[in-house]
């Protein structure tokens, strides 16, 4: 008898990071329920997931500031095991825009959440968290122990508040809730059969969607934003990680928390690949690796850039037994060939 499929609802599961997780979850033969407003992602993708997978998740469209639609939705799917939570705001700039809308999606949201879990005996959560909540660290390459600094936008201060409502609720609901902060550090890159990418409606924010629009002719120029920073070729250093490395790390987390090999009530994750690259060495790996030369230019700094940061993936490697495999070429030739497969490139 075949053995019964445990039922996961993953929120944002039709956004960039939740669609790559979504089917890293349906490989490893988890059923999936997705929860998303479509707010920042095409119901297309899902058509995707079905055409990798062969199998296409259930789907409710809502948003989770609806209180009601919440608790309608739990009592809809009383076999869900586990969640794993995207659905949130995430673009620094409008953040520092509309920090009011910022605060009451991601908080309510995430509040909607915790309750209903309680309420409907859900223990087990996987929060999508930020290397953001970090600010510009003191030392590197950064660990989970690193100190939490001042946020520097209203996207990252909400990242630190809803870890804080998190451990407080764990606390306050001992043997209710138990759950694991994945603290990303730059998700970039695209599914191998470029079904599925980083699609963001209107002018990315993101370096690596602006330079695959760049090559494809989409965008005029890249704007490389400063040249005069403490680093060796003047530009920031960031820490790339493949995004269906990425993926399989929510997978893993999951299943801790399935088996009950959580440590503690609360754990905490850096996920990234531990090597620092500057902008300028994505722009020279790119050209190298796709042959397309890219036209940019340097412009002076962007508000609220960190200089350097890059993360200490020890923990993640030992604890979890996770370590991101793909390199920086292979990551970049991914989202080329995403990028080309939307824009009908050949
Ligand atoms: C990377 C580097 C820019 C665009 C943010 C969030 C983080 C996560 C990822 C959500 C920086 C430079 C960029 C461009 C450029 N988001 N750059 N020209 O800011 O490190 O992280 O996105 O989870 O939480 O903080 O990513 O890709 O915007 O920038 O020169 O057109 O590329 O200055 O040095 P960032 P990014």
């Amino acid at each position: 008898m075949q053995k019964q499929m445990k039922q996961i609802l993953v929120t944002g599961g039709i956004g960039y990071i939740g669609s790559h997780t979504v089917v890293e979850l349906i490989n490893e033969n988890f059923e999936v329920v997705i929860i998303d407003n479509l707010s920042n992602s095409r119901i297309e993708v899902l058509d995707g997931i079905e055409k990798i997978t062969g199998k296409r998740p259930l789907f409710e469209q809502f948003d989770l500031k609806e209180t009601s639609k919440v608790e309608q939705f739990f009592k809809k799917y009383p076999k869900i095991e586990a969640i794993i939570h995207f659905a949130a705001s995430k673009a620094v700039g409008e953040s520092v825009e509309r920090p009011l809308t910022y605060y009451r999606n991601n908080l309510v949201s995430l509040i909607n959440l915790l309750e209903n879990m309680i309420t409907y005996h859900v223990s087990g959560f996987v929060f999508s968290s930020s290397c953001t909540v970090y600010g510009e660290p003191d030392s590197l390459p950064v660990t989970e122990k690193a100190p939490i600094k001042k946020a520097s936008s209203p996207y990252g201060n909400t990242k630190q508040i809803c870890e804080e409502i998190i451990q407080d609720s764990i606390l306050a609901n001992r043997q209710k809730l138990k759950c694991i902060s994945l603290r990303y550090f730059n998700p970039i890159g695209a599914h191998s059969s470029a079904i599925i990418g980083e699609l963001p409606l209107g002018v990315p924010n993101n370096l690596v969607p602006f330079i695959t629009q760049t090559a494809s002719g989409v965008r005029k120029e890249l704007r490389i934003f400063g040249n005069d920073y403490h680093t060796p070729d003047g530009t920031c250093i960031r820490d790339y990680i493949h995004v269906v490395d990425l993926a399989k790390a929510h997978v893993v987390a999951i299943k801790r928390l399935l088996e009950n090999k959580n440590k503690s009530g609360y754990e905490i994750f850096n996920l990234g690949t531990g090597r620092g690259v500057s902008v300028l060495e994505i722009v020279t790996s790119f050209e190298k690796v796709t042959g397309q030369k890219l036209n940019y230019r340097i412009v002076e700094r962007r508000q609220g850039d960190v200089e350097q940061v890059f993360s200490d993936t020890s923990f993640a490697n030992n604890e979890l037994g996770w370590k991101a495999k793909s390199n920086l070429d292979e990551t970049l030739l991914s989202a080329w060939n995403w990028e080309k497969n939307i824009r009908g490139i050949k």
